[in-house]
């Protein structure tokens, strides 16, 4: 499963980098307002670090302005994936931007009749949202394992892209699922590495080390 780091902090974004545990980037409206950048600066920094695909979202909601907007994006980089909501317009765009071979990211996924939508439409890439989801008192995870199903018996290439993940378990739970991508905030990433035993086991085996006096590698 790739990782994407759901973020438009260019800080967390070269780190991550940095870390090899960034194969994509997604962005949304929301943490580009958070930035405090100018979109455009923003998308040029971010294509300037990562190779993967970077997802941006439009912000029309009608079909013509979104492809205005998707081709205006797409430009920029030929690692730009065009994100949309899952509304009638963005399916219409989506299915015309991929006419074009631009790449898609059909984003606001809560259920299997969407993602179903979004995969006839041409989506390269569909985000249910996992939180979000069970911010609604439903079930994210089952509805990742419920799309893998769909996906694989009718043969659709669409890549489920798990989103709005807010713990580790959700992140381990969207590999299980079978999900080919998991975007992820900078702040989780950090925590994927952490397991209590690893810290004791180290400090150990440092200790241990010291306490023999006699050992030396360089
Ligand atoms: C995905 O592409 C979205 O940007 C994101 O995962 C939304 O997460 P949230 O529900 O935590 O805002």
């Amino acid at each position: 499963m790739k990782i994407f780091i759901d973020s438009a902090n260019i800080v967390e974004i070269k780190s991550a980098t940095d870390l090899g545990m960034c194969d994509g980037v997604t962005t949304n409206p929301t943490l580009v307002s958070q930035s405090g950048v100018d979109f455009k600066n923003l998308v040029e920094e971010i294509i300037e670090i990562v190779s993967g695909p970077i997802s941006l979202e439009v912000i029309s909601t009608d079909a013509v302005g979104m492809i205005k907007e998707a081709e205006i994006l797409a430009k920029m980089a030929s690692n730009v994936v065009i994100k949309l909501p899952l509304i009638p317009e963005g399916l219409k765009a989506c299915r015309i931007l991929t006419a074009k071979g631009i790449k898609t990211n059909v984003t606001l996924c809560f259920s299997v009749s969407q993602a179903l939508l979004a995969a006839k439409a041409g989506a390269t890439y569909v985000s249910p949202f996992i939180g979000r989801l069970e911010d609604h008192g439903e079930d994210g995870v089952q509805l990742l394992h419920d799309i893998r199903t769909l996906y694989d018996n009718h043969g659709f290439d669409t890549k489920i892209l798990a989103a709005s993940i807010r713990t580790v378990k959700h992140f381990s739970d969207s590999a299980l699922a079978g999900s080919d991508v998991a975007t992820i905030p900078y702040k989780i990433l950090l925590k994927l590495f952490h397991h209590s035993l690893t810290d004791k086991g180290l400090a150990q085996f440092l200790d241990d080390w010291k306490n023999s006096g006699k050992c030396t590698i360089l």
